[in-house]
């Protein structure tokens, strides 16, 4: 079967009240139409097209880039007048045989399994020429609704177009439809605007399949699935949703949660088995953990790869294509930047370490900092395999410090240090008697 995909993400978005179009809002820090199109990629289809407005369009090359494996289609609609007419800006629409489908979804809708798209378009093949995705929320809001008869779609009402009797129905439309392609691009051109808000309906399209005989089914899935954004409410709403998942999922898979109301996960944040994250832990984008690794409160992480048997926290900040190796132990107000952290090294306290790398078995100090700026560049720290960095040193980078070495505490240090060499500040102390207590 030759697969067509339609994302509309033309919307205006105007309940957002943001300067952002709505489709690059986030969801767990990836934009919405992100999500449609990842979940969209495992149907691999044949021809994948976005309808967007004007502002999205200089955004087209940067979303290719990201897709580039995808050869993704954008139309333009220039005026938002309706999802029948975002449709009918699509140029490439094709089939190569009579039972090919076009699967037509919005991409503020983020939720929608995988599976439950197969079905749609698997039941649009086989049983039918269009086929909607058809939810029954306890509250059934201002929903288009779906009309039967015997079992079969007859019609769907926008709610703008409702009588009270209407409203009744309890079966809606999530908005997503399977449609042979064929006739999808025979009835296109029937749609009308005339109705109270002289929009074109793609939903009309059940009506014309209705009329001219072809045969119109539903597929009901979730409601949670069929959520969509309309205002920033409803992005918090299914952020929490995505949240609940992929706690589910990470607790399926041997994580164990203390608290899940209190962690923040990111679309892509991966943790093995065995690993522990306590309460109030963050997880930015890209973060990816071993087995066995304790996360402890207030921890940050962003753009860090953290291998097995680690300890991290409480009070951990990790950023910037940081990588530590196992059984390593990050402690409390430590803040790691693109560094490279290696096996069963110790930073147990109140560090700063930016643009490092610090090798077996290493511990550093409580108060250690890299002084890695100079006001002008970064400049980078290495630190050899079995040193020893006494508390409240300042490494001055660029630096190299090299294996066995230690360094005295409360150490200003700007030299390089050669392996196995000691070095520390020899400063006096001085003793006087307090004038007051004469
Ligand atoms: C639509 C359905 C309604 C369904 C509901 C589910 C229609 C006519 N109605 O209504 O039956 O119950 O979804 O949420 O389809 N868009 C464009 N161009 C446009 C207008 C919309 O690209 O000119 C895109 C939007 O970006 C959005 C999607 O289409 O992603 C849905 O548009 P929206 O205006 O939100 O439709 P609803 O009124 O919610
Ligand atoms: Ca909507």
């Amino acid at each position: 079967m030759f697969l067509s995909v339609i994302i509309l993400a033309a919307g205006k978005g105007t309940r957002m009240n943001s300067s952002k179009p709505k489709v690059f809002h986030e969801i767990a820090n990836y934009p919405l139409l992100y999500h449609v199109v990842d979940s969209i990629k495992q149907l691999k289809p044949n021809s994948f097209n976005i309808v967007i407005s004007n502002e999205i369009a200089e955004k087209t090359k940067e979303i290719s880039k990201l897709y580039k494996d995808q050869n993704l289609k954008f139309s333009v609609q220039k005026k938002q007048l309706g999802t029948g007419h975002a449709v009918k800006c699509v140029k490439d629409l094709r089939y190569v045989n009579i039972n090919d489908v076009t699967l037509i979804l919005f991409a503020d809708t983020p939720l929608i399994k995988i599976n439950t798209l197969k079905k749609l378009v698997l039941k649009c093949k086989n049983k039918a020429d269009l086929t909607i995705l058809a939810m029954q929320p306890e509250d059934p809001k201002n929903y288009g609704r779906v009309m039967l008869k015997k079992g079969m779609v007859e019609k769907i009402v926008e709610f703008s177009e409702a009588t009270p009797e209407d409203k009744k129905i309890s079966l809606c439309n999530s908005g997503v439809m399977a449609v042979k392609t064929k006739l999808l691009l025979d009835f296109l051109t029937h749609l009308n605007s005339n109705n109270s808000k002289k929009e074109f309906f793609l939903t009309d399209l059940v009506d014309i399949f209705v009329k001219n005989k072809k045969t119109v089914v539903y597929h009901k899935c979730d409601y949670e699935e069929t959520l969509g954004v309309n205002d920033r409410e409803d992005l918090h709403h299914i952020n929490n949703i995505f949240q609940k998942l992929k706690y589910q999922n990470l607790s399926k898979n041997g994580v164990s949660i203390l608290d899940k109301n209190s962690v923040y996960f990111s679309y892509d944040t991966k943790i093995g088995k065995d690993s522990v994250v306590y309460p109030n832990v963050y997880f930015g984008k890209n973060v990816k953990i071993g087995k066995n690794v304790k996360v402890k409160s207030f921890s940050n992480l962003e753009d860090v790869y953290i291998a097995e048997n680690c300890e991290i926290g409480p009070f951990a900040r990790i950023r910037n294509h940081t990588n530590i190796e196992k059984d390593t132990r990050i402690g409390n107000f430590v803040e790691l930047k693109k560094s490279k952290i290696s096996q069963n090294v110790k930073i147990s306290h109140l560090s700063y370490i930016g643009d490092a790398s610090i090798d077996l078995n290493t511990n550093i100090g409580a108060g250690t900092i890299t002084c890695n700026y100079d006001g002008k560049n970064k400049n980078k720290t290495e630190i050899g395999e079995n040193c020893f960095i006494g508390s409240n040193s300042s490494l001055i980078a660029p630096i190299k410090i090299k294996k066995n070495s230690i360094v005295g505490a409360g150490t200003v240090l700007k030299n390089d240090v050669s392996r196995n060499t000691t070095v520390f500040r020899k400063s006096t102390l001085v003793k006087k008697k307090n004038m007051k207590s004469k």
